[in-house]
């Protein structure tokens, strides 16, 4: 039997870890926090008697043997990194959904045929390193080890370093090996399970992303000096930018969202007109070519805009993730547990990411998304109750079970 209790108490110790003053939490991949958030986990499935694996890109996976020694696992997790101002749910939740299956087929005494992974992704967010799911992207082949050991943060430490400097460059290689199944809980960071008052949502896809890295080259100059007329203002530049991705997504009818949210001005100094401005554009949507349609208009403008105002520009794509739609069979497994159960559970769509829309394109995956308050998420404020975390975690152990007994 799944321990609401137990659950709640596991989530609330691994939100100590890199807790915010206004009750969040800030735990970057690869920092000193998401170590002891690793230890924490790692420490807890060592308890629960599995066996623990790291691979070269800093995925864990913490193993509960089978019956079958042949047989392929099911996977399921998420992942321990945060936003900045992030909350106590967002990717802990995933991974201690799994840890609370394994407990309490722990405390049953319930074999299952396949092994079963609990998996803590790295880097989930991308807020650190600017790519974002890069652990499972790695895992399921859509970016090589060596991409990913080479991004760097602001401060120019790179990813490998990082890695190797908090202890978790693993030994086992990435990916390659067979998966039955994944399945990915989290808190649903939207309104919609809430305002239904339904528990429980079945995923059955998540928005395409396109995100870009734009560099506006200007002039430093002296702020009391230099004539309006003859500034060459990146910021400025910027900011026109950043109202024209904003118009350029109501153009597209239903509304893609698009946001320009990470910005750094050089020099960052109050009487230096600014000579270069960096910021990040993260775009979404269900329809891949509104997508690109919205990028072609968005680059265009954010182009003239810089030529009009005698500024540099550069753009690089960061990320391009096609809509997903999730494995059929793993989305009636989930409705099936949920059922079986006696949960009311109903089709929902995701606007985030997750790391298992990338695991999607090499097994059957599927996702269960559980209310959280307001829909609030990369919050401090980010909040859910025990008893939905407790019935998404329920309808888990069925769908893994099921999985996991299947031939
Ligand atoms: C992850 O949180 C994302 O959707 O960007
Ligand atoms: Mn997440
Ligand atoms: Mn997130």
């Amino acid at each position: 039997m799944i321990d609401r209790d137990r659950q709640w108490r596991s989530l609330m110790e691994m939100a100590e870890i890199g807790a915010t003053p206004a009750g969040g939490v800030c735990r970057l991949a690869l920092t000193d926090e998401d170590k002891q958030s690793r230890d924490l986990f790692v420490k807890w499935a060592e308890e629960a008697g599995c066996e623990v694996r790291v691979d070269r890109v800093g995925n864990i996976f913490a193993r509960r043997a089978g019956t079958d020694p042949d047989a392929a696992p099911v996977v399921t997790g998420s992942h321990l990194d945060s936003q900045p101002l992030g909350g106590k749910f967002d990717g802990p939740y995933g991974v201690l959904a799994g840890l609370e299956v394994v407990r309490a087929l722990n405390d049953a005494d319930t074999e299952t045929r396949a092994p079963i992974d609990i998996v803590c992704w790295t880097d989930e967010e991308g807020c650190r390193f600017t790519s974002k799911t890069m652990g499972s992207m790695v895992f399921a082949g859509l970016l090589t080890e060596e991409q990913v050991r080479a991004v760097t943060d602001p401060d120019g430490n790179t990813f490998g370093d990082e890695l190797e400097r908090i202890g978790y460059a693993g030994a086992e290689p990435v990916g390659g090996t067979p998966v039955k199944a994944y399945f990915e809980n989290h808190i649903e960071q939207g309104p919609v399970l809430e305002q239904a008052g339904v528990p429980v949502g079945a995923v059955v896809g998540a928005q395409g992303q396109r995100c870009f890295l734009v560099t506006v080259t200007g002039e430093e100059g002296h702020a009391g000096t230099v004539p309006m007329v003859q500034r060459k203002d990146s910021f400025l530049g910027a900011a026109r930018m950043t109202d024209a991705v904003n118009r350029a997504a109501f153009q597209f009818d239903p509304v893609p969202v698009a946001t320009v949210a990470h910005v750094r001005v050089r020099p960052n100094s109050r009487n230096t007109i600014p000579g270069e401005t960096v910021f990040t554009i993260d775009s979404r949507h269900r329809d891949a070519g509104v997508l690109a349609a919205l990028e072609e208009v968005m680059l265009g403008d954010i182009r003239e805009i810089a030529e009009n105002m005698g500024l540099g520009i550069d753009i690089q794509r960061t990320s391009l993730a096609a809509p997903v739609a999730f494995d059929d069979s793993c989305v009636a497994a989930i409705r099936r547990a949920a059922k079986d159960s006696g949960i009311a559970c109903m089709d929902v769509f995701s606007g985030a990411g997750h790391d298992a829309c990338k695991i999607a394109s090499i097994a059957p995956s599927g996702m269960i998304f559980v209310p959280c308050e307001k829909g609030i998420s990369h919050n401090e404020a980010e909040n859910a109750t025990p008893d939905d975390l407790a019935a998404g975690t329920r309808v888990l152990m069925g769908a893994v079970v099921e999985a996991a007994n299947t031939p």
